[in-house]
């Protein structure tokens, strides 16, 4: 299903203000967390890198990695959650309004990183950012994801209520997404940290 980008950008709008304010001590957030951590670990920066992270939101990936890599620019459509990630970032933080889906192009791009973003994209349009990556990527450059991808049929796991609008987007099989990076010209390695949430980070080769 494909998701109408004003519908996305109403919708996180209406949540900017409280995106970060849930705790650990909430299940869900905690996870999210915990994929953020699991992102900025696994794209294994450099100084020289140059990073765009898709669905940038408040910037969580963003502003963890600027002060570590070039540049980093951070893509999204919602004008609130950009709003919260402007607020003191990092100088070589740059913030572009738009559809992730038709990404901006970035002079000397190593890394794309996409954080809990993915899941608003149906497979058709996920082949399409593989097909993209492979062609902007240098050899050896990174596309690092953390998202709702299970490696256990959701409606088999419990707890789990409420993590996804399926309005809003779907679960993706982790090691389906891994087999089809892999075809497209990657080697794909797989973390799954809960049964609907997994972490890929596939090399451009
Ligand atoms: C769950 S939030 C994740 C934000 C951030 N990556 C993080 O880890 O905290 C998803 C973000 O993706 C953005 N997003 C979803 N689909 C998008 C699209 N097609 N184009 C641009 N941004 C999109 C939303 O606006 C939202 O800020």
């Amino acid at each position: 299903m494909k998701v109408a980008l004003d519908v996305l950008a109403r919708h996180y709008d209406a949540i900017a203000p409280t995106y970060d304010a849930g705790g650990v001590e909430h299940n869900e957030t905690m996870w999210r967390h915990t994929s953020t951590n699991v992102v900025c670990n696994d794209a294994d920066i450099d100084h020289d890198d140059v990073v765009l992270d898709l669905g940038c939101g408040t910037g969580n990936v963003a502003r963890t990695l600027a002060p570590h890599v070039r540049r980093v620019v951070g893509v999204d459509c919602s004008a609130r959650m950009l709003d919260r990630a402007r607020l003191g970032a990092p100088k070589n933080c740059e913030w572009v309004w738009g559809d992730l889906r038709q990404p901006p192009k970035v002079e000397g791009l190593t890394i794309i990183t996409a954080n809990y973003a993915l899941h608003h994209l149906d497979r058709e349009e996920l082949r399409t950012i593989w097909r993209w990556a492979q062609r902007v990527l240098p050899p050896g450059g990174k596309l690092v994801i953390g998202d709702l991808l299970y490696s256990v049929p959701p409606e088999q796991v419990e707890g789990i209520e409420g993590w996804m609008d399926p309005a809003l987007g779907e679960y993706h099989s982790a090691w389906a997404l891994m087999k089809e990076l892999e075809e497209h010209g990657f080697q794909a390695v797989l973390k799954v940290l809960h049964p609907v949430i997994g972490n890929l980070t596939a090399m451009r080769l």
